[in-house]
């Protein structure tokens, strides 16, 4: 099946990643990773994009945050809010489209959901603006190793729509790829600071997992800070 939106994606299959969000190893990896990267969060004014089932959000709450977040599918949105409660402030928005005033967050995240946009360039651009000066800017991609298995002639080559193989869904999740450079280069563009990158695997202490999940990485987490 075709999807031509994130929310159409997202709205048919909100339930099937809610129940297989457990078995995927993010909670191991990914959310840790990103958590371990913005570091303290009490009081701190923290959006996140693209929330999801809001797993990060209710991090982000526990540690003393006020979170504001926003997901393009209102299903989603919707589990956001059943997880947080009424913690944290939370809606129906795009990146492309969503605005707040500039200098609103101390910290910014973006968890698998960039990779949804072709506006890239402009997403980053907003991102700047809303940040407060040294404030954070974390997101996460899908490993381009992760992706060798799941995507058919996988061509790192150029920027382009990509479809991924989910097995756990049983359906073909739409994304746009970005070599490495082309991140790099937005990096730059926007003057931000870039401050570490993550390749995540689950860690050995977490025993009975399928042994390559040790070994190869299924996530970059980059934390990124504005500087001017
Ligand atoms: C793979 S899920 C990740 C959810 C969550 N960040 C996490 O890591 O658990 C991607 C989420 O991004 C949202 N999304 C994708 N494109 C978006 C856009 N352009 N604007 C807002 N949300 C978007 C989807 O609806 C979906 O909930």
């Amino acid at each position: 099946m075709q999807f031509k939106s994130p929310r159409s994606l997202y709205n048919h299959i909100s339930e099937k990643y809610s129940i297989n969000r457990g078995k995927a190893s993010n909670d191991l990896t990914e959310l840790p990773a990103a958590l371990n990267l913005l570091g303290d969060l009490q009081n701190k004014k923290v959006l996140d994009m693209g929330c999801g089932l809001g797993k990060h959000a209710y991090e982000f709450i526990k540690r003393g945050a006020k979170v504001t977040g926003y997901d393009a599918s209102e299903k989603m949105v919707e589990l956001t809010k059943k997880y947080c409660g009424d913690k944290g402030s939370f809606f129906t928005d795009t990146h492309e489209k969503v605005s707040f005033k500039p200098e609103s967050f101390d910290c910014i995240n973006a968890s698998y959901t960039l990779g949804y946009s072709n506006k890239l360039p402009l997403i980053f651009e907003k991102v700047k603006k809303w940040l407060r000066q040294d404030g954070l800017f974390t997101f996460s991609i899908p490993h381009p190793l992760w992706l060798l298995k799941r995507v058919e002639n996988m061509d790192y080559s150029k920027a382009h729509k990509i479809e991924i193989n989910i097995d756990a869904y049983g359906i073909e999740v739409f994304n746009y790829y970005y070599p490495l450079d082309f991140y790099i280069q937005i990096i730059n563009v926007n003057n931000f600071k870039l401050l570490n990158i993550i390749e995540t695997t689950i860690p050995r202490s977490y025993k009975g997992k399928p042994e390559e999940k040790y070994r190869i990485p299924n996530a970059l987490v980059f934390k990124l800070q504005k500087v001017k």
